[in-house]
């Protein structure tokens, strides 16, 4: 398994908690962007991206970095956030222009399935109010956090929280 963020911090911390659960020999952590990942072409069996695709820049070119690693024959999941209304003006452009139903098709994927986690919804909008309730004192990590849960929470009703699966096409010499 290979992790990817353009975080230093986030990928000093993933392999630290690798470390922690005696993962280590399993996993590998390097930093790369979504839409030049460094890795080699047709390298893995699968991508999974959680809650990141919406800050790829551009979007379409994330997907075909996607496609560009996966095997032929290789599946992609990708957890996201879609605007219930694309005209929605509350929402940022980047949130606005996700339409992974659309989108992965022409970056070449086929079997596209895009699906509502309604309870995923429940459990983010019952963090974010739990966020608010705490005292955050002056702890800045907390402050932000909070502020994000303000935004989010003026802006929940216009967006789904969805879950896409989609496989890279097989060719004559890919295995079954
Ligand atoms: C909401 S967090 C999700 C993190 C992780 N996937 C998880 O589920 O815990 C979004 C992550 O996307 C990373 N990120 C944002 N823009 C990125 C980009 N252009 N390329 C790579 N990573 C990016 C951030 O550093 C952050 O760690």
């Amino acid at each position: 398994m290979v992790g990817i963020d353009f975080s230093e911090v986030a990928i000093k911390q993933a392999r630290r908690r690798t470390e922690e659960l005696r993962l280590a020999d399993r996993a590998d952590f390097q930093v790369g962007e979504l839409i030049a990942t460094k890795l080699s072409a047709a390298s893995v069996d699968a991508v999974l991206v959680v809650d990141s695709l919406q800050f790829a820049d551009p979007l379409p070119d994330a997907l075909q970095e996607c496609r560009r690693i996966v095997r032929p024959g290789g599946r992609v999941v990708l957890t996201c956030w879609e605007p219930v209304d694309a005209d929605d003006e509350r929402l940022s452009p980047r949130l606005r222009q996700m339409d992974l139903g659309r989108q992965l098709p022409r970056a070449g994927f086929v079997d596209v399935e895009v699906n509502d986690k309604s309870a995923w919804r429940l459990a983010e909008h019952a963090l974010w109010r739990e966020v608010l309730t705490l005292e955050a004192g002056d702890d800045p990590a907390l402050r932000s956090m909070q502020e994000e849960a303000q935004r989010m929470l003026a802006i929940f009703d216009g967006l789904r929280r969805v879950l896409a699966t989609a496989r890279a096409p097989r060719t004559a010499s890919s295995p079954p």
